[in-house]
């Protein structure tokens, strides 16, 4: 059973599926980290979606981070992808849809294409209306790439190659299943977590393909106990059920990794 102990950065590192040594990548110089996935590391795409409920661009967000104002991160302070970046020596990761396609330079130490709400399927983002899915996320990827060709082919591919393209996302996938009756009669918690795991797994190729080689992907944690399912629980205990299934996925992930 994994263990949320509150301390969102010593999760994302201990489930890591592929457990790079952060001081090792940092030695090799990793130019930059693309990050990909949910409101666990948005960082203000959802600042620039114009109908979506999924914002956090709002008091009291942001109170402890460095300037004290809301940024779009659904956190207090910095988050997982912040302190991932900074463990690399980099800065964060700007958001996408905050750049602008001229500027070359501010794609070279990192982009953020996470999206609160946002689910490794299409359809899982919909209860939020406007958060960015998986597969979008990776064209977009597509598109700076387009960018960094723009320093000269062998140059752009050392970049992909070097730089650490990470993943936090599955949860929501997961609280659509169990809030979707229709989906529970379509597919059986085993098949829905192994689809989640191979719909992964392929834009992870389509990033391999272009000549990505770092991938760092977290799994799901403790889902069944965030905040509401404890309030929705006769016991406020876990939902059980839940953490069963995250658990399943994570061991799903691990092995498609090898
Ligand atoms: C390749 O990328 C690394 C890391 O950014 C850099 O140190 C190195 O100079 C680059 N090599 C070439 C040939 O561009
Ligand atoms: C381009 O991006 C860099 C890094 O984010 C920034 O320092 C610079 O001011 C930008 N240049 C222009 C012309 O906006
Ligand atoms: C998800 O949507 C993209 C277009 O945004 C499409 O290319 C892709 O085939 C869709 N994937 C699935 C599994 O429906």
């Amino acid at each position: 059973m994994v263990k949320m102990d509150g301390n969102n950065f010593i999760f994302f590192l201990t489930i890591c599926v592929l457990s790079w040594r952060m001081e090792l990548l940092k030695a090799q110089m990793v130019p930059a980290v693309y990050v990909f996935g949910d409101s666990l590391v948005d960082v203000g795409n959802n600042n620039f979606l114009p109908v979506s409920f999924a914002k956090a661009n709002f008091p009291h967000n942001g109170v402890d981070f460095p300037t004290r104002k809301p940024t779009g991160r659904f956190c207090n302070g910095k988050n997982a992808a912040d302190f991932l970046a900074e463990k690399l020596g980099l800065p964060s990761s700007p958001p996408y849809l905050s750049l602008s396609t001229n500027n070359i330079t501010s794609h070279l130490t990192g982009v953020s294409f996470a999206s609160g709400g946002a689910g490794i399927f299409n359809s899982t983002d919909r209860v939020f209306g406007q958060a960015i899915p998986l597969s979008d996320q990776v064209d977009d990827f597509m598109s700076v790439n387009k960018i960094l060709m723009k320093l000269g082919s062998s140059a752009a591919q050392n970049q992909t190659s070097k730089s650490l393209f990470a993943f936090v996302i599955g949860s929501n996938d997961l609280f659509d299943y169990f809030g979707s009756s229709n989906l529970r009669k379509q597919k059986t918690p085993q098949q829905y977590v192994d689809l989640m795991v191979t719909t992964l797994k392929q834009q992870l190729m389509r990033l391999y393909a272009v000549g990505a080689r770092r991938f760092f992907s977290a799994g799901v944690g403790a889902i069944g106990c965030i905040p509401l399912e404890r309030v929705i629980n006769k016991n406020h205990g876990c939902n059980a059920e839940n953490n069963f299934w995250a658990v399943k996925y994570n061991d799903g992930l691990k092995g498609s990794m090898r």
